[in-house]
C-alpha cells in the first residue's frame, strides 16, 4: 500500500506563525510537524510515500525531508496543491501516484501515540472501500463526528453543533482506487472546500466503510491550543521513554 501525506493549505488558523512558514514545518517539541504523519506511515510497513504540499514554502519541503533518509526511505514524492481547496482537492492531486491501488492517507497535522499497523493490514485484507479510524473525544464539534448504530458507521457530520457521538473521525483514512472518482463529483461544502466527510460518507452510502478505534492519544495541531497539547503530548511521551523512573 502506498501512503500519502496532506500538508497543504495556508494554515490561517495558526496566523502570523503560518505568515512565513507552511503549518506543517512549525516544531512540535523536538521535531517538525510534517516528520510525525510520515512517521506514522513508515511504521505501518509503508515505505512509497507522497508528500502533498502547498503555500508559498513549498520548496522548504524538500530541503528538509530530501529523499526521505531520516525515515530510512530511499525516496520521497512530492506534489504542490494551488490555493486552499481542501483535504479532498488535495488527495485528488494523488491519483496518478496511487496509480489504482489502496492508499493510507495521513494529514499533515495528525500526530499520533500508537500505531496504525493492524488497521493497515486489515485493510490489505478488506476487498474494497474505505476504513476510518474514530477516537473518542471532549470537543466533538471541532471534528468530523461518526454516528454508529448496531456496530456499524451510518454517517459522518463535519463540525456538527450538535455532535451525535463522541466519536471523532481522526486524520487518517485508507481508501481503494475508486476514491478519485469520488472525489471528482464532489462539490464545494459552505467554507468552499472539498470535504474528506463527503468522500467517506460516499463509502458509508455504498457500504463499504469500514472502521477501528484507535488507541492511545491522538491531537492535531492545527489551531493554537492543539498546538501547544500536541506539543505537551509529544513531550510527556519522550520523557518517559527516556527517564522511565521519573513517571
Ligand atoms: C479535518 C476534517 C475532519 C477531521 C479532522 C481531523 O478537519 O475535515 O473531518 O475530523 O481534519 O484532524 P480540519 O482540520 O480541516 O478542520
Amino acid at each position: 500500500m502506498k501512503g500519502i501525506v496532506l500538508a497543504g493549505g495556508t494554515g490561517s488558523r495558526l496566523f502570523p506563525l503560518t505568515k512565513i512558514t507552511n503549518k506543517h514545518l512549525l516544531p512540535i517539541y523536538d521535531k517538525p510537524m510534517i516528520y510525525y504523519p510520515i512517521q506514522i506511515l513508515v511504521d505501518a510497513g509503508i515505505r512509497d510515500i507522497l508528500v502533498v504540499t502547498g503555500g508559498r514554502n513549498a520548496g522548504d519541503f524538500l530541503r528538509l525531508l530530501a529523499n526521505g533518509k531520516e525515515f530510512g526511505l530511499s525516496h520521497l514524492d512530492f506534489t504542490y496543491q494551488e490555493g486552499e481547496g481542501g483535504i479532498a482537492e488535495a488527495l485528488g492531486l494523488a491519483e496518478h501516484f496511487a496509480d489504482g491501488g489502496k492508499v493510507a492517507v495521513v494529514l499533515g497535522d495528525n500526530i499520533i501515540e500508537g500505531s496504525i499497523r493492524d488497521a493497515v493490514e486489515d485493510f490489505r485484507k478488506q476487498e474494497s472501500g474505505a476504513k476510518i479510524l474514530l477516537k473518542e473525544v471532549s470537543d466533538a464539534t471541532r471534528f468530523g463526528v461518526a454516528e454508529l448504530e448496531a456496530g456499524k458507521i451510518i454517517g459522518i457530520e463535519e463540525k456538527p453543533k450538535k455532535p451525535k457521538s463522541n466519536l471523532a473521525v481522526t486524520g487518517i483514512y485508507m481508501y481503494d482506487g475508486s476514491v478519485f472518482e469520488k472525489i471528482k463529483v464532489l462539490k464545494p461544502s459552505g467554507r468552499g472546500e472539498l470535504e474528506i466527510t463527503d468522500v467517506n460518507n460516499a463509502y458509508i452510502g455504498e457500504g463499504t466503510m469500514t472502521f477501528a478505534h484507535l488507541e492511545g492519544w491522538w491531537t492535531d495541531a492545527g489551531t493554537f491550543n492543539s498546538l501547544l497539547r500536541a506539543t505537551n503530548l509529544v513531550a510527556n511521551s519522550s520523557a518517559r521513554i527516556h527517564n522511565p523512573e521519573e513517571d
